[in-house]
C-alpha cells in the first residue's frame, strides 16, 4: 500500500446529513516511537497493548454546507471546546487529500473520555482514532463501492496516524505494530498493523494499573519531543534498538517468557527518558515519586519473585504492567506501597483490550 491507495477516488455527494459515534481506546507501547521524519512517519517500528477502559467516544454529526473553508465545533464532555480546534483543523488539513468531501459538510464533534480529563493521561490516540474512526465510517456511508473492513481499519488507523502517531495504534487489539520491521510481515509505516504471532497464555489480559503521580500539562509536547531526536547524538542507535526490540519482543510473546519480557519493556521506557535527558535542550519528565515506584517495584520484584514491571509515556506517570494470575497480589502491593506516592491517592485499573467499537 502507498498514500496514494489511501485516497477517495469517487463518492455520492447527495447525501445531506448524518450522525455516527465510535468508542475508541488508548493503547502503552511496549517499544516506543519516539522520533518522526516529515508527515507523521516514525523513524522506528513500535508496538503497544491496546487498553480495554481508558477510551474516548466521539459522535460527529455532519450536515452538508455552502463555501469551501473547513467547519467544524468540538464539545468537550458537553461543552464547546475551543482549545482543541487548532489541533483539528491541522488534522484536517492533513487528512483532505485522501477525503475530498471534507470541505462541504460541517463537522460537530461531541467528544469526552472515560477516564478524568486532568489525569495527565495522554488522550491523543484515542481521541484522534475515535476521529478518525467516525470520518471512516462517513466515508463508508458516501462510498459507490464496497468498503471491506480490512481496507476500513487500514484507512482509520492511516487517518489516525495523520492526526496523532501513537493513535494508528488504537483501532484494533491486543496488540499492534506501527512501522515497518523485517521481522513482522505487512507491517507499514503508513498505519498500525494487528500483531499476528503467536502470543502465550502469560499475555491474556495483561494488567495495566497506571499510577497517576502528576496531574499537570505535559511540559513538552509530544511533537517537541520528536523533533529532539533530529540531531540527537544516540539516535541512529536508537533507532536500531527498537528495531531489535521489536523482533526479540516477538519471540517473547510467543515464548511468554517473562523474565526477559520485563526487561524488554523496562528497558524501552529507561532508553525514552534517557533519549530527552541527553537531547538539546534536555529534560526530566519523571519525578521523584516516578523513580520512588519504580524502586518498589524492583524490591518487590526481587522479594516475590513477581514478574510485575512498569512503563513510562513522555511523563511522569507509571503504567504498571503484570499478569492477570498475579492480580491479587499485585494490587495489594499498589495499594499498600505505591498508591501514596499518586497524586491524591488517584490510580485507574485497566488491562489489555481489542480496540475501538461503533456504537
Ligand atoms: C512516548 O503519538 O503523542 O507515547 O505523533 O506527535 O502526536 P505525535 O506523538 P505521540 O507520541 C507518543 C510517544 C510515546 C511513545 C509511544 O506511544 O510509542
Amino acid at each position: 500500500m502507498t498514500e496514494h491507495d489511501f485516497i477517495l477516488k469517487s463518492y455520492n455527494s447527495n447525501i445531506e446529513k448524518g450522525s455516527v459515534k465510535w468508542s475508541s481506546p488508548s493503547n502503552i507501547a511496549l517499544v516506543k516511537y519516539w522520533g518522526k521524519k516529515e508527515h507523521q512517519i516514525p523513524e522506528n517500528p513500535s508496538i503497544s497493548f491496546t487498553l480495554s477502559d481508558c477510551k474516548t467516544i466521539t459522535e460527529v454529526t455532519f450536515t452538508k454546507k455552502e463555501g469551501n473553508d473547513f467547519s467544524f465545533d468540538i464539545y468537550f464532555e458537553g461543552d464547546k471546546n475551543e482549545a482543541f480546534k487548532p489541533k483539528i483543523q491541522t488534522f484536517f488539513e492533513r487528512i483532505e487529500k485522501y477525503m475530498p468531501f471534507l470541505r462541504a459538510y460541517h463537522f460537530k464533534i461531541e467528544t469526552s473520555n472515560t477516564f478524568p480529563h486532568s489525569s495527565g493521561i495522554a488522550s491523543s490516540a484515542s481521541g484522534m482514532s475515535a476521529i478518525a474512526l467516525c470520518l471512516m465510517s462517513i466515508e463508508r456511508s458516501f462510498s459507490e463501492v464496497e468498503v471491506t473492513d480490512k481496507a476500513f481499519t487500514q484507512k482509520a488507523s492511516f487517518l489516525a496516524r495523520l492526526g496523532s502517531g501513537s493513535a494508528c495504534r488504537s483501532i484494533e487489539g491486543e496488540l499492534v505494530v506501527w512501522g515497518k520491521n523485517e521481522s513482522i510481515a505487512d507491517s507499514s509505516d503508513l498505519y498500525g498493523v494487528k500483531f499476528e504471532g503467536e502470543v502465550h497464555s502469560n499475555f491474556k489480559n495483561y494488567q495495566d494499573t497506571i499510577l497517576l503521580v502528576d496531574k499537570g500539562e505535559k511540559q513538552v509536547s509530544s511533537t517537541v519531543g520528536h523533533n529532539l531526536m533530529y540531531g540527537h547524538p544516540f539516535a541512529k542507535e536508537r533507532f536500531a534498538q527498537a528495531h531489535d526490540n521489536l523482533a526479540k519482543l516477538k519471540a517473547v510473546l510467543a515464548s511468554g517468557d517473562l523474565k526477559q519480557f520485563v526487561e524488554i519493556v523496562e528497558s524501552e521506557a529507561l532508553t525514552l527518558h534517557a533519549m530527552m535527558m541527553t537531547s538539546m535542550p534536555y529534560f526530566i519528565l519523571m519525578k521523584p515519586n516516578t523513580l520512588e515506584i519504580i524502586n518498589k517495584i524492583w524490591a518487590y520484584r526481587a522479594k516475590t519473585n513477581s514478574k510485575v514491571c512498569f512503563t513510562l509515556d513522555a511523563g511522569a506517570n507509571v503504567h504498571v504492567l503484570y499478569p492477570d494470575y498475579e492480580k491479587e497480589n499485585v494490587l495489594e502491593f499498589i495499594k499498600n506501597e505505591l498508591v501514596s506516592y499518586c497524586q491524591n491517592g488517584h490510580y485507574i485499573c485497566d488491562q489489555i483490550g481489542l480496540g475501538a467499537n461503533q456504537i
